[in-house]
């Protein structure tokens, strides 16, 4: 049904993208009646790709590389040289085959999951002196300490607040440019620093890290040609497991959100009834919005629909159009846990953290992570404590990258069960 890689009319797409955010590309794919179209934006061109083919084409061809496709503003709160995001082939096999074995298995999961419910625990007796609290920001202090936990860093309470403000900046202000998203990259270089010398410490042998902790097995990691990994190597990849344990907030945030304007889906979990808990946290994970879009540079040219697309050219994958792709899924914008009851879980459709293969792909490792602690959240707040939910502004703009609600979900008169 589609019909080749038309242009945008329109000379520039820098602002209509800034105004519409994360609806930007879905709307173009709609009235041309395409998967894929081509704009400039501040002057670059620019493909934007959604759906399933197209997210099958970014991830299983190996035509695409992150390396000089994301602008650098971002690049320094999100990723860096020589991390595994800007890999490519057998370099990229050996680095994601570490993550792997740090975040996928059942054994790190439960492990996570463990501490998380005791932070959490811990957490809702402190909320439950105060008049209300905004559930966001404390997720992301919870999610700061079990992260600290997790990864293998022994926690020291001065030290918490600083990194879960740290850690949550480079998350807020990705989209921002100017001063905070400066204040933010220069915080950045201090993490960095305090992460490269947890590394040297460990391989000192002045920390002792659980053996199968992140800090201990980045620390020890061995490159395809036996070498270690530079202190600021392995510093950005422990900020690799660190920085996207904290922005699961935001999913938290969301499943809050939907708890509340669903009421018999809450209903349903108090309940105890579990059978649709999956569906529930993968529609949030599909509905609400995140990460908006990644991008890649063609590794050579290659043809799409009959057009040619050429090396070099910076090609965006619209992650939030996928999960909204009204071939995909019937009524997008419905919030329907069931959908997922018969879903055939083909990987390329819900992608809100990356399409295709784990293993081959630069698709999340963090995924089943993320799914198992926002299973857990959902238990939590509709088993583990009582609340109130005062009159708020639940609505969440798409424009303002990463998205979240105004007052950042505001719960009143929180009690321990
Ligand atoms: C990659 C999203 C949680 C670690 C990615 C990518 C996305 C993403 C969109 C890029 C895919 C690509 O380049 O094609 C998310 C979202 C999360 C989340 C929305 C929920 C908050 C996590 C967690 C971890 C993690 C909990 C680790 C504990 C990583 C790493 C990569 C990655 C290391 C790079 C993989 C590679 O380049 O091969 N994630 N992620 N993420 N994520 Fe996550």
């Amino acid at each position: 049904p589609y019909a080749g890689i038309p242009h945008l009319p329109t000379p520039d797409s820098g602002l209509d993208l800034l105004r519409e955010g994360y609806a930007f590309a879905s709307r173009r794919c709609e009235q041309l009646g395409t998967a894929a179209f081509r704009a400039r934006v501040l002057g670059v061109p620019v493909v934007f790709m959604r759906g399933r083919e197209a997210t099958r084409l970014f991830y299983a061809s190996g035509l695409f590389t992150r390396r000089g496709a994301v602008p650098p503003f971002v690049k320094h709160l999100l990723q860096d040289d020589g991390s595994v995001q800007a890999l490519d082939d057998a370099a990229h096999h050996h680095r994601k085959a570490m993550f792997r074995g740090l975040l996928g298995g059942p054994e790190a999961v439960g492990r996570i999951r463990e501490m998380f419910i005791e932070e959490w625990q811990r957490a809702v007796r402190l909320w439950s002196g105060q008049d209300r609290i905004e559930l966001h920001r404390h997720a992301q202090v919870v999610l700061t300490r079990t992260a600290l936990r997790f990864t293998g860093v022994r926690l020291n309470e001065a030290d918490v607040r600083r990194r879960a403000q740290d850690l949550a900046a480079m998350v807020d202000r990705v989209a921002l440019v100017g001063p905070p998203n400066w204040w933010a990259r220069l915080r950045r270089r201090g993490t960095e620093a305090w992460a490269a010398d947890l590394v040297e410490r460990t391989r000192a042998g002045e920390l002792s890290p659980p053996p199968e902790s992140p800090l201990a097995v980045i620390a020890a990691h061995a490159e395809p040609d036996g070498r270690p990994l530079s202190p600021q190597v392995a510093a950005v990849e422990l900020i690799n497991v660190l920085r996207p344990t904290v922005a699961i907030s935001r999913f938290l945030a969301f499943a809050a959100v939907a708890l509340i304007e669903h009421p018999a889906w809450y209903e349903e979990f108090a309940a105890g009834k579990e059978a649709d808990l999956e569906g529930f946290v993968h529609e949030v994970r599909r509905r609400y919005p995140f990460f908006p879009a990644v991008p890649g540079r063609a590794r050579e040219t290659f043809a799409w629909h009959g057009e040619e697309v050429a090396a070099g050219a910076l090609v965006i994958l619209d992650l939030y159009g996928t999960n909204h792709d009204p071939a995909l899924w019937d009524r997008p914008e419905a919030f329907v846990p069931e959908r997922f009851r018969d879903w055939d879980g083909d990987p390329d459709t819900l992608i809100p953290q990356g399409g295709g293969d784990v293993a081959t792909g630069h698709r999340c490792p963090g995924e089943n992570i993320t799914i198992e602690l926002m299973k857990e959240t959902v238990r939590q707040l509709t088993r583990g404590m009582q609340y109130r939910v005062p009159v708020q502004d639940l609505s969440i703009a798409l424009n303002r990258p990463p998205a979240l609600p105004r007052e950042g979900v505001l719960l009143s008169d929180v009690a321990v069960v």
